[in-house]
């Protein structure tokens, strides 16, 4: 199923089922296996938990949907299949330009991933290094002591030059997928990575429960606590959902532009939804365990995913190995979401300059390998440099932080809201209620949802993100 824009045949996926790995391969990455978790601890395990889950349903899946119906319906990049709708919505010219907003944040967002990305190499090295030195019961790391341990993660964030040619490297393997095309690239690292990724995250699961601190963490995780439920909680809360399911960032539109007629697109934005809510959950119940068996706390950040579990691998039986394929298990989610945020740049232009797939993903590959090397010199070198610090909000930031917190508060929640505003009330209602994939009580659920509850929650949490003193907090 190729799909088509009339005379001019364009590529698109090979299957639904491409697509909705391609989709999932987008969504699941570093948001799920390290800021998932991570949020989890820092905002009090259970009620964080269920919120985010609720936030999913009602505000997530909504926006998925309109994502995806816009791009299919436009069947060209984001800011093309806006731009189509909008005209054919008889819409004010302003509406034309929202996926460029979604555009930009996807390259920010690509720039300081892609430095993750290079962590994750090294920490593969790391492991792998270990196990030819010393085999695979133990292993240089296994007789590290804790402080060494801890050092490691700090000394490679002092090291500007490693970090940014892991960047590098990181940032050359997302090209290789998105320079060869749709089907040609994207989708086969969806179907040979995806597989392995689930077959390694059960295989680690399973390892957890039976050697670690499994029901611990479960009531951990699942305990619902009302009184924990505060605001800064909730906000976070719908913060995760929005970066764990790629939305705002117009990376949706562009995978489903990609996609054919025949695909129901509300069935399948549910099955992306509960795909990628499940592995945060699983990659709750795999890190926790192993975590808690440790003895360690996890007080979340950066640091539980590249101090604490490193730590506690090391303190179990065969740690080398599992760490090894735990961080391979990071890496194949995290490319699959990095080719996701380099194919919306690349898309953009391709439509914008003519230019063939090739030549345009090299020159946003080595924009974003620049950026990048200086988001990995911020913290060493160009610590001292606060690209926003004339914002109160990104105070005292350097440009790694600066450029995930201004997409984080800012531009994916605006991207999101202007989404749910565009399909809410904005586009003509015929072209939307043929592409859905909804009908009966559903439907207009869904246009509740995207009218009202989507447009009040986001612009609250926008008001209480840029003003938190409005919570006290
Ligand atoms: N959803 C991805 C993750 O969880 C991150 C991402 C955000 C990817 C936006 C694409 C677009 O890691």
């Amino acid at each position: 199923m190729v799909a088509s824009t009339g005379s001019t045949a364009r590529e698109g996926w090979s299957s639904r089922s491409a697509f909705v790995l391609a989709a999932v391969g987008a969504a699941v990455g570093l948001g799920n296996l390290v800021r998932f978790p991570a949020e989890a601890a820092n905002n009090g395990g259970g009620a964080f938990v269920l919120f985010y889950i609720a936030c999913i349903l009602l505000i997530g899946l909504p926006v998925l949907l309109s994502e995806t119906l816009i791009g299919r319906h436009g069947q060209s990049s984001a800011v093309e299949s806006v731009k189509r709708m909008a005209e054919e919505s008889g819409a004010p010219k302003f509406w034309s330009n929202i996926a460029g907003l979604g555009v930009a944040s996807a390259f920010l967002i690509l720039a300081f991933y892609c430095v993750i990305g290079g962590w994750v190499l090294y920490y593969i090295g790391l492991f792998t290094v270990d196990i030819f030195q010393s085999g695979v019961s133990g292993g240089a790391l296994t007789s590290m002591s804790v402080d060494e341990i801890k050092d490691i993660f700090p000394a490679l964030q002092k090291d500007g030059f490693t970090m940014s040619v892991l960047d590098v490297v990181f940032v050359l393997a997302t090209l290789a997928f998105v320079a060869r095309g749709v089907s040609g690239g994207i989708e086969k690292a969806s179907v040979w990575l995806m597989p392995a990724f689930f077959f390694l995250l059960a295989g680690i699961t399973v390892y957890g429960a039976f050697t670690g601190a499994f029901l611990e963490s479960l009531s951990y995780l699942f305990t619902f606590d009302a009184s924990k439920l505060t605001g800064p909680v909730m906000l976070a809360a719908v913060g995760q959902a929005f970066f764990s399911l790629s939305l705002g960032v117009a990376g949706m539109m562009t995978y489903g532009s990609y996609v054919g007629r025949d695909v129901n697109l509300a069935k399948t934005s549910a099955t992306i939804a509960f795909a990628d809510t499940s592995v945060a959950l699983i990659a709750g119940l795999c890190i926790f365990p192993i975590v808690l068996a440790a003895g360690l706390s996890s007080d979340g950040g950066l640091g539980l995913m590249f101090d604490t579990l490193p730590h506690a691998f090391q303190s179990m039986p065969f740690g080398t190995v599992i760490g090894l394929a735990f961080f391979v298990m990071v890496g194949f989610a995290a490319l699959t979401s990095s080719i996701s945020l380099m194919e919306v740049p690349t898309a953009w232009a391709i439509d914008k300059f003519g230019l063939g797939r090739a030549p345009t993903a090299v020159i946003v590959a080595i924009a974003a390998a620049a950026l990048g090397v200086v988001s990995a010199y911020s913290f060493n070198s160009l610590s001292g440099f606060h690209p926003l610090g004339f914002i109160p909000l990104f105070e005292g930031e350097a440009v790694f932080s600066a450029l995930d917190s201004v997409t984080a508060k800012l531009l994916m929640p605006i991207g999101a809201l202007l989404v749910s505003i565009f399909i809410g009330w904005v586009a003509d209602r015929r072209l939307i209620d043929n592409e859905n994939g909804l009908d009966g009580g559903l439907h207009l659920f869904w246009r509740f949802l995207v009218r009202w509850l989507c447009p009040v929650a986001l612009t609250a949490i926008l008001i209480v993100g840029i003003f938190p003193e409005i919570l006290g907090s």
